[in-house]
């Protein structure tokens, strides 16, 4: 999606939305769900609209951690670091797969710890989209990577 289809998805969902109340929060959240990051560049847009400064629009964003204004790698692995996946060396895994995906071109994958994925007695886990790993090893981890097409 280039800048001006971004302009004009972001332009649309400030009209559906910027005259209700507590409008800021429901307009970022639609604006992730359409382009899947807020570009920085949007934010003079979204001020304007909302009769906002920069810097408000700016601090909502930042103290949110689930808006991100960046575009989203092609694959995400989110690695489970709660506490009985951190038991059985879910830490060792976050080293392991950033070091081998160190290697990958810039925004093929990016790994983004999680807390809890709900399968604590077959930790470490893992999730890659909806689908759950579990026991994952170092070994385990290299076969998923492969089997996704990332190279290293
Ligand atoms: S602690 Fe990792 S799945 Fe629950």
């Amino acid at each position: 999606m280039n800048l001006a289809s971004h302009t004009e998805s972001i332009a649309s969902i400030l009209s559906s939305q910027q005259n209700r109340p507590g409008a800021l929060l429901p307009i970022l959240h639609d604006i992730q769900e359409a382009l899947g990051f807020i570009p920085p560049d949007s934010i003079q847009q979204i001020a304007s609209a909302l009769n906002l400064s920069r810097a408000e629009v700016h601090g909502v964003i930042t103290f949110y951690h689930h808006f991100r204004t960046t575009p989203p790698a092609r694959h995400t692995i989110e690695i489970c670091c709660a506490e009985a996946c951190q038991s059985m060396g879910a830490e060792r895994l976050v080293e392991h797969a950033k070091q081998r995906l160190a290697g990958s071109k810039h925004g093929e994958c990016e790994v983004k710890p999680v807390y809890c994925l709900g399968l604590c007695a077959t930790s470490p886990a893992l999730m890659v989209g909806e689908e759950l790993h579990a026991r994952v090893t170092p070994e385990k981890f290299d076969r998923l990577i492969e089997q996704m097409g990332i190279k290293t």
